[in-house]
């Protein structure tokens, strides 16, 4: 939800800022703009507003620019408050146009701090919530010694999660952030310094990155950045390394990022496996829980996610119930703490996510602490705010995720989490050592099965052909089957815009049969899992009401279709691990059905790629 991109010091310039932009789009792509700032000439504000043609038009109007820049910040929009227009495009300013922000979340209180500002007389140009920021420092500045200690005074007035940037006519080359539950990185490559949304956006630029705090601000110099309390105590800035390649974040030949990522998936699982267990069948951690002891004691798991990575939490449900007998819950994350979750200090609570900062599930993950809960995060950026605020975090080794729709992180959150349930089955006592590592062996298998899938890359590309211009999708599946229709669908619908739904393939008879038509196309999971001849009777179900079928299958079973239906082989792996190649063909009809209708894969309507407000 929106990217923020800054920069000041030696190296400065507008192509920084655009190019970062650019790395950020997936973020959102309603607007995008700049403000640069010379040592003697003020501010110049760049902005355009057209979907995701802004930035080229960005590019093109703020590359004319020539004067010598010492900083600078940069925006690209998701709009919340205030439509994508030009107006409400940022870096918005106050009154006088001598502050100058960008902004990533929501102020929540924003009518009652705009209300009294309107009551003393500023004047507002836009709609968004962004502005009142830049009024409120405005009326503090007199009254502070700097930029920021304005800042800082008016961070505590303000509610919401968000992160910002702000510079000042009067302070040339000083740039102000604030982190609070959004993200923001510092950057350096020794001569300029940075602060962005996401790692990708100064990876060709820094080569140390920075942690912030929440609740923190940092001031950055041409010399150098300092990290302050809200009440201006200093505190020591720590550094963190980042392993990912800038190859690793750019297209590479390919024609959008999410088919370039389709095919990252064996490469990815394998990372993400890796040299996890030890010979003993232990679980190896990015970050150790204080207490080793911690697993013996848990006796419930509690499973926070959204979206892509929901499902996969809920694959990792059927495999912890299996291996451990410990029972497991599963809640989406903005539904957790607005009830009354059952969660003590022996329930672990695991938070799934991509980005590690999607704001409902870090919030569930507070909560869960707040509660007493053992916590880990499963995420796949290094330092996000997730793997910060659990006690442990196990790392997806996944690289860089730049297309909207999740694809390799999916399939790597699902090999992380089987090796979760090996761990505290193992050490249940419910699995022998031995038993974990065969398992954990069939696990490194996997990534030369997801090869052998992407070669249906054509095959999924005819199907896509063949039904894409039918008006309703239907995935079902039964057990493990059940998340991977789910995501089938959800895959389908964020990109194509087609409606398109997962269901359990056994309660279709309590309701949605209804739906089935001749129009209607059923993908049916009937890979051999547990419930596979059960399945098959749900395939019959569906057969009788004419609708067209693709089963999904293993080789051998072809049979099992009637000449005018579908099937798809995919290579049969253990029954619980079968979602990591189930799921692929899916996302390569999904991506074929959408490329045929011109859409944006990588930047489908409405959505952005890390959900930073709730
Ligand atoms: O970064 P996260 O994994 O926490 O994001 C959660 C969802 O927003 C995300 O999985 C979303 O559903 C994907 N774009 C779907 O492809």
């Amino acid at each position: 939800m929106c990217g923020i991109i800054a920069v000041t010091g030696e190296g400065a310039s507008v192509e920084i800022l655009t190019t970062g932009l650019r790395r950020l789009e997936y973020r959102g792509y309603d607007s995008a703009g700049v403000v640069v700032q010379t040592r003697s000439d003020g501010f110049a504000r760049y902005r355009a507003a057209g979907g995701t043609k802004s930035l080229v038009a960005l590019e093109e109007e703020a590359g004319r620019y020539h004067g010598e820049i010492i900083s600078g910040i940069g925006h690209t929009r998701w709009a919340t408050h205030g439509g994508p227009t030009l107006f409400n495009a940022h870096p918005h300013f106050d009154c006088l146009e001598e502050i100058a922000i960008v902004h990533n979340g929501i102020l929540e209180n924003f009518r009652e701090l705009k209300e009294d500002l309107l009551a003393v007389g500023h004047v507002f140009s836009s709609e968004t919530d962004t502005e009142v920021i830049a009024h409120l420092i405005e009326a503090q500045l007199p009254f502070s010694r700097n930029l920021a200690a304005a800042v800082a005074i008016v961070a505590k007035r303000m509610r919401g999660a968000m992160a910002f940037v702000v510079a000042s006519a009067g302070e040339p080359g000083v740039l102000v952030g604030f982190k609070r539950m959004a993200p923001m990185v510092i950057g350096t490559d020794g001569k300029s310094w940075f602060l962005a949304s996401d790692i990708p956006a100064i990876l060709d630029r820094a080569s140390t990155f920075y942690h912030i705090d929440d609740e923190h601000i940092v001031i950055l110099k041409p010399s150098g950045a300092v990290m302050c309390d809200l009440d201006l105590h200093e505190v020591p800035l720590e550094s963190f390394s980042v392993d990912w390649t800038l190859e690793s974040a750019e297209r590479s030949g390919f024609d959008d990022f999410m088919s370039k990522e389709i095919f990252e998936q064996p490469g990815a699982l394998r990372d993400t496996l890796a040299g996890r267990m030890t010979p003993d069948g232990s679980l190896v951690l990015d970050e150790q829980p204080a207490d080793p002891d911690l697993w013996a004691r848990i006796n419930k798991v509690f499973i926070v996610a959204c979206g892509t990575s929901y499902h996969a939490g809920m694959v990792a449900k059927y495999a912890i119930e299996h291996w451990t007998k410990i029972p497991v819950e599963l809640d989406i994350s903005s539904e957790f703490r607005y009830r009354d979750p059952v969660v003590d200090e022996r329930t672990l609570v695991v938070a799934v996510s991509q980005s590690g900062e999607t704001l409902d599930t870090l919030a569930a993950l507070h909560e869960a602490r707040n509660l007493g809960a053992q916590t880990l995060a499963v995420c796949n950026v290094v330092g996000s705010s997730m793997a910060r605020l659990a006690d442990a975090v196990l790392y997806t080794r996944a690289g860089p995720e730049v297309g909207v729709a999740a694809t390799k992180t999916h399939t790597s959150q699902i090999g992380a989490l089987m090796m979760l349930a090996l761990q505290l089955a193992k050490v249940k006592g419910q699995l022998y050592p031995q038993e974990v590592q065969e398992l954990y062996r069939q696990l490194l298998s996997l990534p030369n099965k997801m090869s052998e899938v992407l070669e249906l890359w054509e095959e999924m590309r005819a199907l896509a052909l063949r039904y894409g211009g039918r008006s309703r999708f239907y995935f079902i599946g039964r057990h493990v089957g059940y998340p991977v229709a789910l995501e089938g669908a959800l895959k389908l619908k964020e990109i194509s815009y087609l409606p398109a739904e997962g269901y359990p393939a056994g309660e279709l008879k309590h309701g949605a049969i209804a739906m089935l038509d001749a129009d209607a196309v059923v993908f049916a999971l009937a890979t051999r899992t547990r419930l596979y001849e059960k399945v098959m009777s749900n395939i019959e179900e569906v057969r009788a009401r004419s609708s067209s079928i693709v089963v999904l299958g293993n080789p051998g079973d072809e049979s099992v279709v009637n000449a005018d239906e579908s099937f798809v082989a995919v290579p049969q792996v253990h029954p619980l691990f079968a979602p990591i190649v189930d799921v692929i063909p899916l996302q390569m009809f999904a991506y074929h059905v959408a490329r045929g209708l011109g859409n944006d894969v990588d930047r489908p309507r409405n959505l952005a790629k890390t959900v930073t407000v709730e």
